[in-house]
């Protein structure tokens, strides 16, 4: 039902039909003593959420909770190393090609997820305005933005960018790459859509919490819910009407990843994948990254939390772990691979994931709102990487730790601004060794200078060939290519 074609007694009558069915009328307490515009919000907050789904999700996830069971048989996933091993060169050289023709011809999108909350960097906005690079404090949207435009520039096509946010910062977003002019790309080819929301649930009795009199306590999906959004969204019909039929998924937080990256993407073509990922090698066994597995000749991601110890410290005859793939959360996908998980029959059906957290609600006994010390809530999401276990084919390529993964996640500590600049120097510095310049050093082997290329310069060491570097960089001079 849409807010415009029906009066408030319709949709309220609407909305109660459906909340009665899931026996979650107390979200109407307060309704009659709403103002109209508060009325409409709390309306429209409703009819945003699938409530038939929701009754049956508080029976599986709340009420019982969903059973892990483990495959009998799980094995390691075969990867594409990096570099290229002698044999698969040529294969290389066949798929960068293949990927640069791709990209040429039109044929790539790029999409950013960036619909989180952010709530442990605690940034006052969305993730993508944080400042990430050293020098010019470029946020992560600006990286992403210069990064396709330099694409754009070497492949001479048009790389539409499709930026995913939710709710909760979708308005804040439009304004903000308006008001930075979206970094120099074309408005006409930035295509922003927000994800969709799912209500927080008490822990013990499974009723959807409020916030306030008249709002509910609602929290973005999980980025599962992309592939759903990106389907109800319009932006795959946008997709097929400009001939795209591969997208490359990133995250908001990692101003390193390379946003369209010609190899992967030819390799992910050539093997007629559906949908493919790039790995890290696992720096030790509960490393806190997904797990690259086959189960019943599926691809799927076992979250190291769900991997059995016995697995995940087995180690190979060289010694390296025998799981050893760890998901870093970047992706190709066939974009008719997207439609035909919203148009297959039974429905969209990524499993919900629980996780219990520490949610504020309003008290409907004393009308306080209470803040909790301790987890009272279930929120379900639905994670991007449940979709390869639907795919008949899947690659994955490994990538390099100082290379392509620099998130911001955290305050400090690890995945912090800190150490995401500390490796964007390192790899700034790598890349122009690489040409010859003799950076300082100091005798632990750290970069004693703070450097910066900026992706309009370069997106690879390569394309450092056209542009005149110094010789040397001065011991803690700060310089910006
Ligand atoms: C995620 C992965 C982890 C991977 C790591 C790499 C999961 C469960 N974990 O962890 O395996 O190693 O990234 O960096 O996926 N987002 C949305 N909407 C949502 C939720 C998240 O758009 O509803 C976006 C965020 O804006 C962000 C990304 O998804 O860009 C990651 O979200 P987050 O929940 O922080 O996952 P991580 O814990 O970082």
């Amino acid at each position: 039902m849409t807010s415009t074609s029906y009066s408030m007694q319709e949709r309220f009558a609407a909305a109660k039909q459906a909340l009665e069915q899931c026996d979650q009328l107390h979200l109407l307490a307060y309704y009659e003593a709403l103002l109209p515009a508060d009325r409409q919000h709390l309306l429209a907050q409703m009819e945003s959420v699938d409530w038939q789904e929701l009754g049956r999700l508080v029976e599986s996830h709340v009420r019982q909770r969903p059973e892990l069971k483990l495959p009998d048989r799980i094995d390691p996933a075969p990867c594409y190393p990096w570099p290229a091993s002698p044999d698969l060169r040529e294969k290389y050289r066949h798929a960068r090609q293949l990927g640069e023709d791709l990209l040429r011809a039109g044929k790539v999108a790029a999409f950013t997820v960036a619909g989180g909350q952010g709530t442990r960097l605690g940034w006052n906005g969305p993730k993508g305005t944080f400042p990430a690079t050293p020098i010019r404090k470029l946020p992560l949207f600006g990286c992403f933005a210069e990064y396709i435009r330099k694409a754009q520039q070497k492949y001479s096509c048009v790389i539409p960018w499709y930026v995913m946010t939710s709710p909760v910062n979708d308005a804040q977003t439009r304004h903000y790459l308006q008001e930075n002019a979206y970094f120099g790309l074309d408005a006409g080819n930035v295509v922003v859509f927000p994800q969709g929301m799912m209500p927080a649930l008490d822990l013990v009795s499974g009723k959807v919490l409020m916030e306030s009199p008249s709002s509910i306590a609602l929290s973005p999906n999980g980025h599962g819910g992309s592939l759903k959004a990106l389907y109800t969204q319009g932006a795959v019909a946008d997709m097929k009407n400009r001939g795209i039929e591969h997208i490359s998924y990133v995250q908001v937080d990692n101003p390193s990843v390379r946003v369209v990256d010609p190899l992967f993407i030819g390799l992910h073509a050539l093997d007629k994948a559906q949908m493919s990922s790039k790995m890290l090698p696992k720096a030790f066994p509960k490393e806190k990254l997904g797990n690259f597995c086959i189960v019943d000749g599926r691809m799927t991601v076992i979250e190291y939390s769900d991997l059995p110890d016995e697995l995940a410290e087995q180690r190979l005859a060289n010694g390296e772990l025998r799981f050893r793939a760890g998901s870093i959360a970047i992706h190709v996908l066939r974009t008719d691979f997207v439609e035909s998980l919203n148009t297959r029959a039974g429905g969209f059906a990524l499993p919900y994931h629980r996780a219990e957290k520490k949610v504020p609600y309003l008290d409907l006994d004393t009308g306080q709102v209470v803040k909790p010390q301790n987890p009272n809530a279930v929120k379900l999401e639905t994670f991007v990487f449940d979709a390869l276990p639907f795919c008949t084919a899947s690659i994955i390529l490994q990538t390099d730790r100082i290379d392509e993964f620099a998130p911001i996640k955290n305050a400090d500590g690890i995945d912090s601004p800190s150490t995401s600049r500390a490796l964007q120097i390192e790899r700034a510095a790598r890349w122009l060794e690489a040409r010859g310049v003799k950076v300082p050093r100091s005798e632990e082997g750290g970069v004693d200078a703070i450097l910066e290329i900026s992706p309009l310069t370069a997106i690879e060491p390569g394309d450092l060939a056209d542009v005149k570097l110094p010789e040397q960089i001065e011991r803690r001079a700060s310089v910006l290519f």
